[in-house]
């Protein structure tokens, strides 16, 4: 399963045609790559962005969040949606104060037993903020990962979540993780999107099974009634 090349194209991709001035890249700062990261796991990035600055304008760092009131945390969420996720967030911000000593942990085991944080987000945060080689498997990841290998089922089945998981282990890259957990996201959000992908300008389309049997439609297979 492991394939430098398949990494190599991902990286190459993303540092010329990926996202690179979004509000929350350029910086290391493990407080801001979570906040963005548990924003975006049910929200698109246009949404988020001006709910991101605002939140960050008021809570600059995870202690004055976790010392905020969940009303005024609350009101910040508002409109955003999925609002379990700003409970959690401000659980999670209490627990990086009272457990971690107000530093984020680097190691994507410990940051997946805080509220909110699933194993995806876990190293999106890590590989973001401290270069940990984790491999992510999010919505977008696992649309790229089924058309590329042409996986012909279900992929919220837990056996092909686990299939799907092995290959994203396997595929992380030596170095330059960073570049490459930013260009699998931005592939899934901005070529190999659910309708009308754009294999035309697409890295991977030499080796996507779902391109060489004309089956981008098709593929990921839809949830069974
Ligand atoms: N979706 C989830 N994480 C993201 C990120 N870091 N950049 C853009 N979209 C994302």
């Amino acid at each position: 399963l492991a394939d430098p090349t398949f990494s190599h194209a991902v990286i190459h991709w993303q540092k010329q045609h990926g996202r690179h001035a979004l509000p929350w890249q350029n910086t290391r700062d493990p407080y801001r790559v979570w906040l963005s990261e548990i924003m975006l796991q049910q929200t698109q990035v246009a949404a988020v962005i001006p709910y991101y600055l605002r939140f960050l304008a008021s809570f600059p760092t995870v202690a004055s969040l976790a010392a905020a009131p969940s009303e005024e945390v609350m009101a910040h969420w508002s409109g955003l949606g999925y609002y379990s996720r700003a409970r959690n967030l401000h659980k999670c911000a209490q627990a990086i104060v009272s457990m971690h000593g107000g530093v984020f942990p680097g190691d994507p085991v410990l940051l997946e037993q805080l509220p909110g944080i699933g194993r995806s987000t876990a190293a999106a945060i890590a590989a973001f903020s401290y270069g940990t080689r984790a491999a992510i498997l999010d919505g977008n990841v696992k649309r790229v990962f089924a058309r590329v290998f042409g996986v012909e089922r279900y992929p919220g089945e837990k056996a092909v979540e686990n299939e799907l998981w092995l290959r994203a282990v396997a595929l992380l890259p030596e170095a330059g993780v960073e570049s490459y957990t930013q260009g699998l996201m931005d592939l899934g959000a901005t070529l190999c999107t659910r309708n009308r992908p754009s294999c035309n300008r697409c890295p991977l389309v030499q080796r996507c099974v779902a391109y060489a049997t004309d089956r981008t439609s098709e593929l990921p297979i839809r949830k069974p009634k």
